[in-house]
C-alpha cells in the first residue's frame, strides 16, 4: 500500500527506494540545507533529500566538513523538514557525533528523527560501523551508509582521493558494502570510486546504491545543490555537471541593484506607495495655509 499525500504524489520511503531498485528505476537525490532549496527540490519530484554536512562548506564557509556541529545540522534539518513533503529526508550525522560511543551515537541519531523530523540518518564508514548501524536499526532509525571517499576521514585518507583503485581496496569496499547491507542499512552512498567498482557493488547489493563521483552504474545519483547550480567558489570536481550558473545570475542582479540605487533609478514611482487622494489634498491644503501665514 502506498500512502499518498494531499496532492496525490506518493510519499517516498525506504521501501519505495528498494522497489525502485527492483524495477531498475533510477533514483534521484539532492542535498538541501534550507526551506527554499528544500521546497524547490521536493516540488521538482526528487526522490531523496539529504541535509548533507557539506553545508559546512557551501552554507557556512568552513574549509571542510569536520567542524560541523550537531546544533548546525539540527537547525538546517528542521528548516528542510518544513519544505519537504514527498521526498525521503535524510540527515547527515556530523563528524564526532557517532565516533565516541554507541550510546552517544544512538542518542544523536534519535535527535535527528525526534527533534528535526529526519526519516533516516547517514553515517560514513563501512564494516567498522556495521554494529552501530544494527543498533540504530534496532532503535527504529533507518540508516544510509556512505563508503569510498568519506570526507569526514579527510586526515586519515591524506586528502580527498578517489578510493578503491587496488584489488585490496576493492575487496575492502565490497566487504564494507555487504556489511552495511547485512546490518540493515536502507541504501549506501558510494562516493569517489571507479565506475567499475561501483557497478560491481551495485550488482552485489539488494539495497540501492546512490553514487556521487561513482559513475552511471549506481542505482541512483546524488549531487550537492550548490554544485549543480554553480553556487560554489572553487573549481568543481570532475563528476559535477553544472545545470545552471546561478552564481553569475546572482552577481549580475546584485550589481544592477547597486547601480540603480546609486543612480536614483530605484525605486521608481510605480514601486512606491501613495497616499489616498483625499489625504493628499488635505495635506496640500495644510501646506498652503502654512505658507500663507505672514511672517
Ligand atoms: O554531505 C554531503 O553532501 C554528502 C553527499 C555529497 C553524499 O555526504
Amino acid at each position: 500500500m502506498s500512502i499518498t499525500t494531499g496532492d496525490f504524489r506518493s510519499k517516498i520511503t525506504a521501501s519505495t527506494l528498494l522497489e525502485k531498485k527492483q524495477r531498475q528505476e533510477l533514483i534521484t537525490c539532492l542535498t538541501a540545507y534550507d526551506y527554499a532549496s528544500a521546497r524547490l527540490v521536493d516540488e521538482a519530484g526528487i526522490d531523496m533529500v539529504l541535509v548533507g554536512d557539506s553545508l559546512g562548506m557551501v552554507m557556512l564557509g568552513y574549509e571542510n566538513t569536520l567542524p560541523v556541529t550537531m546544533q548546525e545540522m539540527l537547525h538546517h534539518t528542521r528548516a528542510v523538514r518544513r519544505g519537504v513533503k514527498h521526498a525521503f529526508l535524510i540527515a547527515d550525522m556530523p563528524f564526532a557525533s557517532y565516533h565516541v560511543s554507541q550510546r552517544e551515537a544512538l542518542r544523536n541519531a534519535a535527535r535527528f528523527v525526534k527533534d528535526a523530523g529526519a526519516e533516516a540518518v547517514k553515517i560514513e564508514g563501512g564494516e567498522k560501523r556495521a554494529r552501530l548501524v544494527e543498533r540504530m536499526v534496532e532503535a527504529e532509525i533507518p540508516v544510509v551508509g556512505h563508503i569510498g571517499l568519506t570526507p569526514q576521514s579527510l586526515h586519515a585518507m591524506g586528502g580527498y582521493k578517489v578510493q578503491g583503485k587496488t584489488l585490496k581496496a576493492i575487496e575492502q569496499l565490497m566487504h564494507d558494502a555487504l556489511a552495511l547491507e547485512r546490518a540493515g542499512a536502507c541504501c549506501v552512498v558510494l562516493e569517489g570510486i571507479p565506475r567499475e567498482v561501483a557497478g560491481m557493488i551495485t550488482h552485489e547489493l539488494d539495497i540501492p546504491t546512490i553514487g556521487i563521483g561513482a559513475g552511471p552504474e549506481c542505482d541512483g545519483q546524488v549531487l550537492v545543490f550548490h554544485d549543480l547550480l554553480g553556487l560554489t567558489f572553487a573549481p568543481p570536481a570532475k563528476f559535477v555537471r553544472r545545470y545552471a550558473d546561478l552564481g553569475s545570475v546572482i552577481s549580475g542582479a546584485v550589481l544592477a541593484f547597486k547601480e540603480d540605487v546609486k543612480s536614483g533609478g530605484y525605486p521608481s514611482d510605480a514601486e512606491s506607495y501613495h497616499l489616498p487622494k483625499e489625504t493628499l489634498s488635505s495635506l496640500q491644503t495644510i501646506a498652503e495655509r502654512k505658507r500663507a501665514v505672514p511672517l
